[in-house]
């Protein structure tokens, strides 16, 4: 494993909290641990759910720092066809990272540039099924690669084992270019898998349904730790 691998992250992803208590759910898990929170956007159209926009975002982004008053990044996943106006938007709204499928773009390297001229960092997402090439033409643009463990659309789903082996490209692509780019994973991470995760290559884990289906989101984040450490 590369030693210069960057600190771990937990982003929990509000997708699996309580909306009708969204800003208090973003500072409970903040003074939990969340290191990032995870923004799961969703249009009934790239995938089958629908739901919150750049208004929603703004809307948390005074709730998403820490008793001290640190930022907490927003991490903005676009699961979302087409991708750039919303992008920008989202850039508007306060977000930090904003990641989006290559898939959902006709033109990829724009919808980068796009998100970059906001002065956002860029992610791009890959699918169970889809491969990394487009990395290829794109690695040094970016800042993040986000890998699905599941397919996109909806929390609570089961791990699908195929992505640690696409994780593990994903690492070797970043050694070889050198970059300070962040791997994260999303979908069905849980305490109990978290180190196989971490272990195949990712620095940074969504989890949705296994942090907010709990009562005491703190011991489970500290039970990710401690399965990291
Ligand atoms: C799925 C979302 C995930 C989801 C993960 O489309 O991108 O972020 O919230 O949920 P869990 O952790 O419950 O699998
Ligand atoms: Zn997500």
């Amino acid at each position: 494993m590369n030693s210069t691998r960057p600190t771990f992250r937990i982003a929990p992803s509000i997708l699996s909290a309580d909306f009708a208590r969204l800003g208090e759910e973003v500072k409970n898990v903040i003074d939990a641990g969340a290191d990032w929170i995870h923004f799961d956007v969703m249009d009934n159209h790239y995938v089958p759910n629908l739901t919150f926009g750049p208004m929603i975002c703004q809307a948390l982004k005074p709730h998403a720092k820490t008793a001290a008053g640190l930022a907490v990044p927003i991490d903005v996943h676009l699961m979302i066809s087409p991708v750039d106006a919303l992008a920008a938007s989202f850039a508007d709204a306060g977000a930090d990272l904003i990641s989006f499928h290559p898939d959902a773009s006709a033109h990829v390297h724009r919808s980068v540039q796009a998100i970059k001229s906001k002065g956002v960092k860029a992610g791009l997402v890959f699918n169970p099924a889809e491969s990394l090439d487009v990395l290829e033409w794109t690695i040094d643009e970016i800042d993040l690669i986000l890998i699905m463990s599941v397919n996109p659309g909806f929390g609570g789903q089961s791990f699908i084992d195929s992505a640690l082996r696409k994780v593990e490209l994903a690492r070797k692509w970043i050694e070889r270019s050198g970059k300070d780019i962040r791997l994260e994973v999303d979908g069905g991470i849980k305490p109990d898998n978290i180190r196989q995760v971490a272990d195949a290559g990712a620095d940074t884990f969504v989890a949705g349904s296994a942090i907010f289906g709990k009562p005491d989101y703190k011991a489970v984040i500290d039970q990710m730790r401690v399965a990291l450490a």
